[in-house]
């Protein structure tokens, strides 16, 4: 490992094969995106003509600051485009996707079994029910059967919230509550590092008292038998409906998914997409930047509960009618080699997966990636946070064999599909994420909205619509606005970044009360209000330190209540709080029992003094401080 990090020298740029060039989807990247910034109507228009619409629409854009409507009146439904669109031009036959589960079972899905598997679903839906416009919330596993049923229900026009399966009881509840779900999908475990993980009990509790919830579909995997009030098992269910269910006929403008993503309140927002718009935007990314074609073989390492497996597992790909490798479970379980083992088996040619996960391998060395033949790989794809030089370089040396593009994409749940990355064309810079895509115009800004020069840090903002943006935050408009009027006259990202001379565009992590664990994006104040249900907590502060691997890691400033005293146990019982109203995911890895925290004199806390502290850096301007 030492050894390898003396190769490892950083160019400024890397090419792109000529090959990989002549071949691309998208050759020349200044000539197009030029234009797309010139007639963006125009650009996009044409864009949408690619896929199938019901009733084309009257205009392209209808743009009320801070309201867009886009493909206005134009009739599609998005399933109809992933799935009967595909067996229109002949892909009936061919896998959509190939499931592994941590014991390596198997399990192919076709686009014809796919197609006939969401209706199923979609027919047993509308038995129990569920009509347009209803939301309908889906705890499961990474698993084809997931993927399924946040099909069937864009299908029959329902609106899926998908929650994390590595969510807890109270971040379920809440998501459940906020969205007021008529019916919960979930399953009876998921399989983690060999581990039954009970995802049942954690819904009948998580429902508990919920009476809008009318039903609780359960996808009973050993065939136990399920059994109590609202419950009912999904493949029984299933076994008596018809295989064909007709699309609902929908308004590109009608909602289409709620995710939900943390901000800088203690209550995650519920993102709202809807589907003309986004069902463009993640067909053409997903075409553009990962160049798809015909043969290839797509592995993308994400989880159906976040935006990358909404936009890029689910929607963009099956658009493009693309085959994909959908995994359960840990990528180094049983062993580090579970990844490069399918991608050898199955000939992956394009991985799409997260910095964290290259960093946890990286500290493996490289040898390990010697058994195995990844020749058949093209194009790796990073997102969720930015990766650093000497992860990128590992990447690009060790798991693409010096042939491959990399391409680094940055975009948020907010923004629907990738904003900012180089395409497979154009030359790459470790470290920068790199270009607009079309259609975007990326800006660096201070805070009043002035532009600052290049390699210089400041707010990166975006300057016009875009047709995957968020239309809302569900329930709460005011939150919606708020992205486009905290710098006026700019979609407000909440990311820091810089520009070079040639308009590559670096990204340096947030600027707000939100941290990046792993990739996993968590709120501060969603930490701080988990931790305070601990009975024995008075107050506390979180704050993300650099972490080698993940990131971040997250800190805890905890004062305890009068007369508890601090000690091991008090530590490892406020840890199971979290674990137990968030998840494993937002453990704090650290947390030190204070007497005091730094407020301001009106009673927030600021994190910025602890950060500031705790990492040894300058304390700034503590004017506002109350003592
Ligand atoms: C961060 C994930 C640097 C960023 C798709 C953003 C990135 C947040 C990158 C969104 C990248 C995502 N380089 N940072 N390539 N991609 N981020 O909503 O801070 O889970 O604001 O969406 O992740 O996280 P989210």
């Amino acid at each position: 490992m030492e050894g390898d990090r003396v190769l490892l020298e950083v160019k400024e740029k890397y090419f792109p094969p000529k090959e990989l060039v002549e071949g691309a989807n998208v050759k020349d990247y200044e000539k197009l995106y030029a234009e797309s910034i010139r007639d963006r109507e125009g650009f996009w228009d044409k864009v949408a003509k690619e896929l199938h619409w019901f009733k084309e629409w009257d205009k392209v854009l209808e743009w009320n600051y801070p309201h867009a409507k886009w493909f206005v009146g134009g009739k599609t439904n998005i399933t109809y485009n992933c799935l009967d669109r595909q067996i229109e031009l002949g892909r009936k036959n061919k896998i959509a996707y190939i499931y592994l589960d941590e014991r390596d079972r198997e399990r192919k899905i076709t686009y014809g079994e796919l197609l006939e598997l969401v209706c199923k679903i979609a027919n047993a839906l509308k038995e129990l029910g569920v009509k347009k416009g209803d939301r309908v919330s889906i705890y499961m596993p990474n698993s084809i059967e997931a993927v399924a049923c946040m099909l069937a229900c864009a299908r029959i026009g329902a609106i899926h919230s998908v929650v994390f399966a590595g969510f807890s009881e109270g971040a379920l509840r809440m998501r459940i509550e906020d969205a007021k779900a008529k019916v919960l999908i979930t399953a009876t475990y998921t399989l983690r590092r060999g581990k039954k993980i009970d995802l049942l009990s954690v819904a009948k509790k998580a429902t508990q008292g919920l009476d809008f919830v009318e039903r609780i579909v359960v996808w009973d995997r050993d065939r136990e038998g399920v059994k109590g009030e609202k419950l009912i098992d999904l493949y029984s269910l299933i076994e008596r409906q018809k295989p064909h269910c007709e699309v609902e006929v929908m308004d590109s403008e009608d909602p289409l998914f709620i995710l939900y993503t943390s901000g800088t309140t203690g209550k995650p927002k519920g993102v709202l997409h809807t589907v003309g718009g986004y069902m463009v935007n993640t067909y053409y990314t997903s075409k553009v930047v990962f160049d798809l074609k015909e043969n290839d073989l797509y592995f993308c390492t994400a989880d159906i509960g976040w935006i990358t497996g909404h936009s890029y597992i689910v929607y963009g790909i099956l658009a493009n009618g693309t085959s994909s490798l959908i995994v359960e479970g840990a990528p180094n379980y049983p062993d580090v080699g579970r990844w490069w083992r399918y991608i050898q088996r199955y000939r992956v040619s394009i991985l799409y997966t997260a910095p964290t996960a290259i960093r946890m391998f990286m500290r493996h060395g490289s040898e390990f990636l010697k058994e195995y033949d990844l020749s058949s790989l093209r194009i790796l794809g990073t997102v969720g946070e930015p990766i650093n030089p000497e992860a990128w370089l590992w990447y690009y040396k060790y798991v693409g064999g010096q042939r491959c593009v990399i391409v680094d994409t940055w975009w948020q749940t907010e923004t629907g599909s990738h904003m900012i990355t180089t395409i497979p064309s154009y030359p790459m810079k470790p470290g920068k994420a790199g270009k607009p895509f079309f259609g975007i115009e990326a800006k660096v800004v201070d805070k009043d909205g002035k532009e600052v020069p290049p390699n210089t840090v400041g707010f990166l903002v975006i300057k016009s619509p875009w047709p995957s943006m968020l239309r809302t935050c569900w329930g709460e408009p005011q939150r919606y606005e708020k992205y486009w009027n905290t710098i006026k006259g700019y979609y407000f990202t909440g990311d820091l970044a810089s520009y070079d001379e040639e308009g590559y565009f670096m990204i340096l992590g947030r600027s707000d009360d939100v941290l990046n664990v792993a990739g996993h994006r968590i709120g501060t104040m969603e930490v701080e209000s988990a931790v305070v249900e601990n009975e024995r907590v008075a107050e506390c502060a979180v704050i993300g330190k650099p972490d080698p691997v993940k990131g971040q890691r997250i800190k805890a400033f905890v004062i305890l209540k009068e007369g508890v005293k601090p000690s091991k146990e008090v530590e490892e019982s406020i840890k199971q709080t979290v674990r137990e109203v968030l998840g494993p995911i937002a453990v704090p890895d650290e947390i030190e029992f204070v007497e005091k925290l730094p407020k301001t004199r009106s009673g927030k806390i600021m994190r910025r003094i602890l950060r500031a502290k705790e990492l040894g850096l300058e304390l700034g301007d503590t004017s506002t401080l109350e003592d």
